[in-house]
C-alpha cells in the first residue's frame, strides 16, 4: 500500500561534527542547523506535507556542556522569538511536543508566543520537540491518565494523553547524520513509520535533500502487518 507522506519527523543530528570540520565551534554548527530546519519546513509545505516535527533537544541532551546547552536555549528563546511572525504569516502552525518543566522561562515564554501567535494557521503543523523523550512523555500521559481517573490503558486511551493527541503518527522518520538509532524520539508514535537513516549532517539539508527523502518514502511498501 503506498500511503501519503502527511507526518515527516526528522532527527535532526550532525551539527557538531559539521562544525568540528570546519574547525568551528559546535554552536556553529547549531546556528547552521536551525538556518537548516527553516528550509526544511517551506520545502515540507510546498510539497503537500502537513505535519512536521522536528527532533530540537532531548530530554538526554541536558547532559551536554553548560555552554552548549545554553546556546541551543538562546536559540529556542531570542533566535526563534525573531521568525514568530515569518513563521505566521506563512501560514504555519508551532506545537511543543516535550516536556515544559526545565525549561528555562524565557524558552518556555517564546514557545507559548509562538503556539498563541500561530494557533489559527491552517498551513503547516510544526512541531518542536524540545526538551523531548519518548520514554518521558509516555510517562507523563499515563500519569495524566491516572489523575484523571481513567482505569482502562488501551491504544485510545494512552493516545488521547500524549502532548498532541491531535497529531496523526509519523509516516515516515528521517534521521541525519549518519546514525541509526531513534534516540527516544516517538517512542510510542512510531510502530508503523517508515524510517530512513541518511549519512549528510543536518546543517547541509536543503531542498534537494527534502525532496530525495520524499522520493524514497513514495518508493516504501506500507503493509501494517496485512499484503500489498
Ligand atoms: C544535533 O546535532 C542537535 C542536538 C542534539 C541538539 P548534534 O549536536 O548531536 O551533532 P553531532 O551528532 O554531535 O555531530
Ligand atoms: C538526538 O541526537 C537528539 C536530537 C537530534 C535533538 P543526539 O546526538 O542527542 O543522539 P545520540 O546521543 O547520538 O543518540
Ligand atoms: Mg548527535
Amino acid at each position: 500500500m503506498k500511503g501519503k507522506l502527511d507526518h515527516l519527523a526528522i532527527i535532526m543530528d550532525g551539527n557538531g561534527r559539521w562544525a568540528q570540520m570546519r574547525g568551528l565551534e559546535r554552536t556553529a554548527g547549531h546556528k547552521a542547523g536551525a538556518a537548516a530546519a527553516i528550509k526544511a519546513a517551506e520545502c515540507a509545505s510546498e510539497h503537500g506535507i502537513r505535519f512536521l516535527t522536528l527532533y530540537c533537544f532531548s530530554t538526554e541532551n541536558w547532559k551536554r556542556p553548560t555552554g552548549e546547552v545554553s546556546f541551543l536555549m538562546g536559540l529556542f528563546s531570542s533566535e526563534f522569538r525573531n521568525h514568530i511572525s515569518e513563521i505566521k504569516d506563512k501560514g504555519f502552525r508551532v506545537l511543543h511536543l516535550g516536556r515544559r518543566e526545565g525549561l528555562p522561562s524565557s524558552v518556555l515564554s517564546t514557545i507559548d508566543e509562538a503556539v498563541a501567535a500561530t494557533a489559527g494557521n491552517k498551513g503547516l503543523t510544526v512541531q518542536l520537540a524540545i526538551n523531548y523523550g519518548g520514554e518521558d512523555e509516555l510517562e507523563r500521559a499515563i500519569r495524566k491518565a491516572l489523575e484523571s481517573g481513567e482505569t482502562a490503558f488501551d491504544h485510545t486511551v494512552i493516545s488521547r494523553y500524549l502532548d498532541n493527541p491531535e497529531v496523526p503518527p509519523p509516516d515516515f522518520i528521517v534521521r541525519s547524520g549518519g546514525e541509526k538509532r531513534l534516540s527516544g524520539f516517538l517512542l510510542y508514535q512510531s510502530s508503523y513509520a517508515e524510517i530512513g537513516f541518511y549519512d549528510k549532517l543536518w546543517p547541509d539539508w536543503d531542498e534537494n535533500m527534502i525532496e530525495s527523502i520524499i522520493s524514497d518514502f513514495h518508493k516504501r511498501d506500507r503493509r501494517f502487518g496485512g499484503l500489498s
